[in-house]
């Protein structure tokens, strides 16, 4: 749970799988599972969950990765593909939340084609915000 503030409980991990879940019924680009194809292994997650900033309620793009499969470019790969049904079925503007010294996380950000918006607190500490039109929306 690196860039994370803290390593989640057995209960609270389960939690979060679980709106996870429920997260992609709802929107078919939610948070979901990366499978490495030459192994067949879930390797990490990418997609969007609801947060709550500034009054508004946003798409969040987040990913991660397990350690051993980090710097392989999975990251883009697998949330271009899944940009791609982001484009088909929704319009609006996403936000990526980032860690100004997560430099792995917005490389992949700006490859994805996020624009840098601003820095502002988020739920307490400073974060990188990213925007990305997606589907029909106009650019900001
Ligand atoms: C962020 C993360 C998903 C990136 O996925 P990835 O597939 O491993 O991405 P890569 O390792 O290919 O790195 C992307 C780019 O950042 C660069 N990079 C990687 N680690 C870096 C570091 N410590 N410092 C600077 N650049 C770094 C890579 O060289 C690559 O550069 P490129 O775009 O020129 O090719 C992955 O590192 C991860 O799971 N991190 C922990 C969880 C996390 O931080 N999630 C995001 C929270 S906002």
């Amino acid at each position: 749970m690196v860039f994370y503030p803290r390593a989640l409980t057995d209960k609270e991990a389960s939690d979060r799988f679980d709106h996870m879940v429920a997260v992609c019924r709802a929107v078919p680009f939610g948070k979901q599972p990366v499978v490495e194809l030459s192994s067949g292994v879930v390797v990490g997650y990418t997609g969007v969950d609801y947060i709550c900033f500034e009054d508004q309620t946003w798409l969040e793009w987040g990913y991660r990765l397990v350690p051993e499969r980090r710097g392989l470019g999975y990251a883009t790969e697998a949330s271009q593909a899944l940009l791609a049904k982001a484009h088909q079925t929704y319009a609006g503007e996403v936000l990526a939340i980032i860690a100004p010294n997560n430099l792995a996380s917005q490389n992949v950000c700006r490859k994805l084609g996020f624009t840098f918006w601003k820095q502002a607190r988020v739920q307490g500490p400073v974060r990188n915000l990213y925007t990305l039109a997606v589907g029909n929306a106009p650019q900001v």
